[in-house]
């Protein structure tokens, strides 16, 4: 292979003089680029280092052994490759494609290939497999280094618009992070509004959309399936807004016209969220609208029976009962989780889908059951004596008034 220069002097002025070419970067504007350079023939890589390190570019990484060339590439991630097509061993064709392999996607890394084969099928072969430019020797030492730095000037664009790129995709994660938590402060503060008149802590509908998640992924629903399920549970009684006070307050036994009033909260929390076209607000619309339906049809306010009963609302409705029977209401003391237990496997296949009931059978023996609130804090007169036997007979009234079936 020939070495000779055409000229070793006088680097032309405007290489380094960018006034001459407005807007451009001269070459000196790419003094911290990372260079590989792969040539078998040491005195073709002194030749090259000469004539980089007289333009300023002095981060070179040379090797003459093409064999370490890819794992030089990995190392040093050079901003360009100048590489010999003919080399011992391993030719510049198989160097190409061993760095083609390692580049990660998306990345524009330029090659300039460098041999004294000027046939065209050989520039072609180049070219085709990944060279991005081809300069034949002798090298002539402006062509070259205007090569290199249309080169760096191609990659350092690439770069630029990668970092923005990555900068704004991060920029859209955020704000979507933002909007998504946006959307779950609205979702709260409406499923607040809707409980304030009998929670104002909002604590009831909080735990029943943490335990409708656990049912969920226990029932083998995806991680992103279960938080929807968490977010749009917390929205499942918001229908109470249209409940007047008279019947949602009243303490004692309601009237079977109560109940019906009562029971619309499934139908008037459907109707306000089914305006939404966020999904999660969909899914709070089935949600309000299910949450009462029972297993063998008897439920309100379709009757709907089995797996014609959304799933999500089927899951809400065990952790709704579930929540309620473990809490106090001002009518109740909070049962203990056996009791409550108890409870939900008499109503499994009747009240209950048996899937999602095993699923919280399943919770409880791996003790990620919630615990049942402590008998001391709910114990309220005059259930704080209340003695735990005749619940059974205390959990069907109970049941006929929290989760009664149609009027
Ligand atoms: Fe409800």
């Amino acid at each position: 292979m020939s070495n000779e220069l055409e000229t070793r002097t006088a680097l032309p002025d405007w290489l380094t003089a960018p006034a001459l070419q407005p807007g451009r970067p001269g070459i000196e504007a790419f003094a911290d680029a990372r260079i590989l350079v792969v040539d078998d023939q040491p005195a073709n890589i002194t030749l090259l280092e000469q004539i980089l390190t007289q333009v300023g570019l002095r981060n070179l990484c040379t090797t003459t052994d093409s064999t370490a060339a890819a794992d030089l590439f990995s190392q040093f991630q050079p901003d360009l490759v100048v590489l010999d097509l003919h080399m011992p061993v391993m030719d510049g064709f198989a160097v190409m494609a061993e760095i083609q392999r390692r580049l990660a996607p998306g990345t524009y890394l330029p090659i300039l290939v460098i041999t004294s084969d000027s046939r065209a099928a050989t520039s072609r072969q180049a070219l085709a497999l990944g060279a991005t430019d081809f300069v034949t020797r002798p090298l002539r030492v402006a062509e070259v280094l205007l090569r290199i730095r249309n080169l760096l000037e191609t990659r350092s664009l690439h770069e630029r618009l990668r970092e923005r790129n990555a900068g704004l995709e991060a920029e859209v994660r955020r704000r979507t992070k933002r909007l998504a938590e946006a959307q779950t402060e609205a979702l709260e503060l409406l499923a607040l509004a809707a409980e304030y008149r009998d929670d104002q802590t909002g604590r009831h509908t909080r735990r029943v959309g943490a335990l409708a998640a656990l049912i969920a992924r226990e029932m083998g629903l995806s991680e992103q399936e279960a938080e929807q399920i968490r977010d749009a549970a917390l929205l499942h009684d918001v229908g109470k807004v249209g409940v007047p006070d008279r019947i949602l307050l009243k303490e004692g036994s309601i009237s079977d016209a109560e109940r019906e009033i009562m029971q619309r909260h499934t139908l008037i929390g459907m109707r306000i969220l089914s305006r939404s076209a966020f999904p999660v607000m969909r899914l709070a619309a089935e949600i309000a609208a299910s949450h009462h339906e029972w297993w063998d049809g008897s439920g309100y306010p379709r009757g709907l029976r089995g797996e014609e009963i959304p799933l999500a609302g089927r899951i809400v409705a065990l952790a709704d009962v579930y929540d309620s029977l473990t809490h106090a209401r001002p009518y109740k003391r909070a049962w203990t989780q056996e009791e409550a237990l108890a409870e939900i496997a008499s109503g499994r296949g009747t009240h209950f889908d048996p899937r999602a009931v095993e699923a919280i059978f399943a919770l409880h023996a791996r003790g990620a059951l919630p615990p049942a609130e402590p008998f001391e804090e709910s114990g309220d007169p005059p259930y704080a004596g209340t003695p735990p036997l005749g619940w059974r007979r205390r959990a069907a009234r109970l049941a006929a008034r929290l989760f009664g079936r149609r009027a």
